[in-house]
């Protein structure tokens, strides 16, 4: 009786570790692991696992509401990736004006540090060397 009891225990104990397990795989988020294409008539490729080589925060280019960096565990937190998403404050109800237009958020946060580059390596500056199709014109 007693060690069918532990047994049941240990059971449970598996069970509950093994159930948090796929939770949190589940619910975390990550980083996407693939390039990911940006933006639909102007389509440029972001490459984030290239970029976090180069050992570049994830709060670099991700900022709260605040404009506060956001932490990388902060983001792993997160459980829908579309809360990242640029759009959902600079956007056409965006206060300041200068940060509405996708252009103009975009290239402020991509092309000056592409410019300066990070440890000796720069990335690209021109308009097709980042807008794949159609330009970018
Ligand atoms: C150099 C800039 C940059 C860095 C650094 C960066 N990201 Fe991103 N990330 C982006 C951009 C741009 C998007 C696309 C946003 C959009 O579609 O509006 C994006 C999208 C994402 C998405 C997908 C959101 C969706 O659309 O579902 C996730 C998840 C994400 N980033 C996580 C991370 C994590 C975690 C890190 C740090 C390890 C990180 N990012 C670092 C620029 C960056
Ligand atoms: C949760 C809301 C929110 C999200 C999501 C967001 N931003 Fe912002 N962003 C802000 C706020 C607030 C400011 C500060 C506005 C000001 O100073 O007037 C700002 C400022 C900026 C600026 C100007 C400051 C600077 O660094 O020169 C850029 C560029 C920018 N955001 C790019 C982005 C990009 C790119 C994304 C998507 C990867 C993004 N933002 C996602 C809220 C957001
Ligand atoms: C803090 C610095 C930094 C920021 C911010 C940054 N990049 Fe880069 N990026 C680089 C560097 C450095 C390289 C060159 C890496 C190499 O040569 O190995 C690069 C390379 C690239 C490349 C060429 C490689 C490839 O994947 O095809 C593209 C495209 C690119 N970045 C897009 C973007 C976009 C889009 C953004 C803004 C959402 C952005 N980058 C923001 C530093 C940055
Ligand atoms: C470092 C990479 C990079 C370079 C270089 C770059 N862009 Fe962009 N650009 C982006 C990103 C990322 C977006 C957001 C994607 C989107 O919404 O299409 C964007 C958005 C745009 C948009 C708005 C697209 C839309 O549908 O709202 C235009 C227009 C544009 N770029 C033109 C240009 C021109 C012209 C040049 C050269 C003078 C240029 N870009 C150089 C990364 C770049």
């Amino acid at each position: 009786m007693r060690t069918g009891k532990r047994l049941v225990y240990i059971f449970l104990a598996a069970a509950a570790m093994l159930l948090s397990c796929v939770i949190v795989q589940a619910g975390s988020l990550g980083m996407p692991k693939e390039p990911i294409v940006i933006g639909v008539a102007n389509p440029v490729r972001f490459d984030h696992d290239l970029h976090r080589s180069l050992e570049i925060p994830c709060g670099e280019c991700h900022h709260d509401d605040k404009h506060n960096p956001r932490r990388d565990e902060e983001i792993y937190a997160i459980t829908d990736g579309r809360e990242l998403r640029c759009r959902n404050c600079h956007n056409q109800n965006f206060a300041n004006t200068f940060l509405r237009r996708r252009e103009d958020i975009f290239h402020t946060n991509c092309r000056p540090c592409h410019a300066v580059g990070v440890k000796g390596k720069r990335g690209p500056r021109k308009c097709n060397d980042c807008h794949f199709k159609n330009g970018g014109a």
